[in-house]
């Protein structure tokens, strides 16, 4: 098979972002954006602008900073949306609006109460609307491997007609198996008179666990040339294809495949850390590629065999990913100029000075607690640093807490609100209850704590503890993160950090429900 090109379409920032408590503001999407342009990812979906003015205003900041991948913003097939994405995008480099409508009789009839025929013409709308204004268009049919093949010709005919220039082709529900999915594509693209008009790509939920097999049977079966996906397969329910694991399988399967994308693996595993840091959503350790155990060799005949010949038991290197092997950079002595230069070569860019100058105090206060800060270290500190900027509700200033075996532990936090300091106590079950019940008796948020997990960022005692909190109020849930040398401050960051994430006015609409 010839060598062909694959285009890898990253839409953590917008499916991703659907998933619930993996809501991201400006400035965090702002840093994953980089990421992915940094990794080259081809396009990068960076939200739906017509979900509120937040998403408009981050999709419009990415449209701006990124100059070496296609900017694209989702939008239901109206003119109202699709202007809004129009409006979010032309400062960009490189833009595409991405269009969709459900063609499944099943949403057709109980989600949209439309007839194919309406759906049809608004399809048609659509994408001559887009057309107008950008000369890249992406159309959806939404539910598209339960649709009926013969209606969805017509309808992708009748898009590219207008002038689409990629379909893709959506397992919306992650319903569909390899072989049939990938026949599925092959047949529409025989069917489509005007197919070879338009690049091909599928869009695939992880539901039975087989978006990753879905996607690649579309592309080595039907032809499809673009691959949606997102890191670490985040996305809604079982989440959507996942970034690494389809390039790394067609890189590492490149006999198979035949196909080459422009992603610079080493970048993996940075933007793996990055968005589970942002969304407080973990990686599990036998994750393939990114997962912390992927490369790690426990058993003793796997260690005799690597260490004679690393093929024994290894198709692809940790270095070909990006992990950096745990490696000391800096100290307590380390200056400004040094720390700089190490945040510059992990690809890590703040906003100005001020950013600078306040992670820098940070590693100083994680320098005088820990003798070695490592890569991962500082990564979680400049995760931190997008949280604190000080005009956030609430703060934490300091805490202190006890525990013993005879008595029930108590914590009592410092706390600023608002710009005051508040004092708050509190006694519980175990250290972290406790502190989490002095915080509330002054925040008295009501939310319900759906999620506590810890992870150590780096080995040893000595690592930071990463927390996560998830929380849940009004329908509403949100992920907080915070990290410490302490455990138990670290807890008691995630938590104010969901908090500060309750407060703000971060709501959106879901594309794909109807109002
Ligand atoms: O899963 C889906 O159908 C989608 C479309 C909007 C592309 O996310
Ligand atoms: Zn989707």
């Amino acid at each position: 098979m010839a060598t062909d090109k694959l285009i890898i379409f990253d839409t953590t920032m917008r499916d991703g972002e659907q998933s619930p408590g993996a809501s991201m503001t400006r400035d965090e999407k702002l840093r994953i954006a980089r990421q992915l342009e940094r990794m080259k990812v081809d396009v990068i979906e960076a939200g739906f602008p017509a979900s509120s003015n937040g998403d408009f205003e981050a999709v419009r900041a990415i449209a701006n900073v990124v100059k070496d991948s296609t900017v694209a913003g989702l939008c239901r097939a109206n003119d109202k949306d699709i202007q809004r994405g129009i409006d979010a995008l032309k400062g960009a480099k490189s833009w595409r609006i991405h269009t969709f409508i459900a063609t499944s009789a099943l949403h057709m009839d109980k989600k949209l109460r439309m007839t194919p025929e309406q759906v049809l013409e608004q399809a048609i709308l659509a994408v001559r609307y887009a057309k107008n204004a950008c000369p890249d268009v992406e159309f959806s049919p939404e539910d598209g491997s339960r649709s009926d093949p013969d209606f969805l010709c017509r309808v992708l005919e009748a898009v590219i007609r207008q002038g689409a220039t990629t379909i893709n082709i959506p397992d919306t529900v992650g319903y569909a198996v390899p072989e049939q999915f990938g026949e599925m594509i092959r047949r529409l693209r025989e069917r489509v008179p005007n197919s070879d008009q338009a690049m091909w790509s599928v869009h695939c939920h992880n539901d039975l666990g087989m978006a990753v097999a879905n996607s690649l049977a579309a592309v080595r079966i039907g032809g499809a040339r673009q691959i949606e996906c997102t890191v670490n397969g985040l996305g809604e329910r079982a989440g959507n294809t996942s970034l690494e694991e389809v390039v790394m399988a067609v890189r590492t399967r490149r006999d198979f495949f035949g196909l080459e994308t422009r992603i610079d693996t080493t970048q993996i595993v940075p933007a793996s850390r990055l968005v589970s840091q942002i969304t407080g959503f973990v990686v599990q350790p036998n994750k393939a590629v990114v997962g912390a155990n992927a490369f790690a060799h426990a058993s003793g005949i796997h260690q005799d065999g690597v260490l004679k010949a690393r093929e024994t038991y290894e198709i692809m290197t940790a270095e070909d990913v990006g992990w950096s092997t745990n490696k000391i950079v800096l100290g307590k002595l380390s200056g400004r100029t040094a720390f700089r230069q190490r945040l510059k070569e992990l690809g890590i860019e703040l906003e100005n000075e001020e950013g600078y100058n306040k992670a820098f105090q940070r590693f100083k206060d994680l320098a005088d607690k820990k003798a070695e800060i490592f890569d991962e270290d500082l990564q979680a500190l400049v995760a931190q640093e997008a949280g604190t900027t000080g005009e956030e509700e609430w703060g934490l200033v300091s805490m202190s807490q006890g525990s013993s075996t005879a008595d029930k532990p108590h914590a009592a936090i410092l706390m600023r609100h608002n710009g005051s300091e508040v004092k708050a106590e509190g006694k519980g079950d175990g250290p972290v209850d406790a502190t989490f019940k002095a915080i509330e008796s002054v925040a008295r948020s009501g939310a319900e704590l759906l999620l506590f997990s810890v992870n150590a960022v780096t080995q040893g005692t000595e690592s930071q503890g990463e927390v996560t909190v998830r929380l849940a109020r009004g329908g509403r849930i949100v992920n907080g993160v915070g990290a410490d040398t302490d455990i138990i401050v670290a807890s008691a960051k995630a938590y104010i950090s969901a908090l500060n994430k309750l407060a703000s006015k971060m709501e959106r609409l879901n594309p794909q429900h109807q109002p």
